[in-house]
């Protein structure tokens, strides 16, 4: 496909040249002296482990909407928390949400809630709707996934205390803030608060202002720590127990 690319284009650029160019600023240094592990890696490795071999860029886009390094943070995390209460906001064509049940190996329970407006918006293919694919793909590898259509600042949910909550949804300041008042605040002492776009990474601009802010707010009021970011997913973990 590059070739075919290559011969069209070759009067005016080499898509070669390009990737060339743009590849180091994309995945910076991208060798094994510098591969990230970014979850602790404590005897065998995982295969999350081995996700800073592969190119982690905004551009990795396709049915999930991370990174594989994100991804795979995230798959790692709720396999080693043996995670069995979680919640989801933005599933969109189901990336997360899969990858989300897949580590959840069909044990526990799992919400995940959306509003469909992204895809009313931008799907225009025949295909299956992705609630229907991410039903069809769960079922046949016996995962569960309690899909609600819905929207995240009115729904109502009967969670009881979370281990991990994974905030996707609305990205603006209001809209965020409301996801995690209502559902983040839920999770447990050592819980894991996830948000995705709160920080700086690759070429695409990040929500710095709105997801990033309220980070920093959270940070600062002490009940959660931040553990850590990787790429543009920050991972809070509840520091204090919850208040009454
Ligand atoms: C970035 S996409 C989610 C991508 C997905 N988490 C992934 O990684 O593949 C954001 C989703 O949030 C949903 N959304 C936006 N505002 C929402 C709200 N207020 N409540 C629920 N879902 C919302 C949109 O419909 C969209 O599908």
């Amino acid at each position: 496909m590059l070739r075919c690319l290559e011969r069209r284009l070759a009067k005016w650029i080499s898509p070669r040249a390009m990737l060339e160019e743009l590849g180091p600023k994309l995945n910076r240094t991208p060798d094994l002296e510098t591969m990230p592990f970014d979850l602790p890696v404590h005897g065998d490795l995982q295969f999350e482990d081995l996700a800073g071999l592969f190119a982690s860029t905004p551009l990795d886009h396709a049915v999930v909407f991370m990174t594989i390094r994100q991804t795979a943070y995230l798959f790692g995390l709720v396999r080693r928390m043996d995670a069995r209460n979680v919640l989801e906001i933005g599933r969109y064509k189901g990336g997360s949400t899969f990858a989300i049940a897949a580590a959840m190996r069909g044990q526990g329970q799992f919400w995940s809630v959306d509003l469909g407006e992204k895809e009313a918006r931008l799907k225009k293919d025949s295909a299956p709707a992705y609630d229907n694919q991410i039903r069809d793909i769960c079922k046949r590898f016996g995962l569960r996934v309690n899909m609600l259509v819905g929207d995240a600042r009115t729904i109502q949910i009967e969670t009881g205390e979370l281990d991990l909550v994974f905030i996707d949804g609305d990205h603006s300041y209001d809209g965020v803030k409301n996801d995690f008042q209502r559902f983040g605040r839920r999770v447990r002492l050592g819980g894991a608060v996830l948000f995705d776009d709160a920080v700086p990474g690759g070429l695409f601009e990040a929500h710095t202002d709105t997801v990033g802010r309220l980070v920093r707010e959270i940070e600062a009021e002490g009940e959660f720590r931040l553990v850590k970011s990787v790429n543009r997913l920050a991972h809070m973990e509840r520091a204090m127990p919850r208040r009454k």
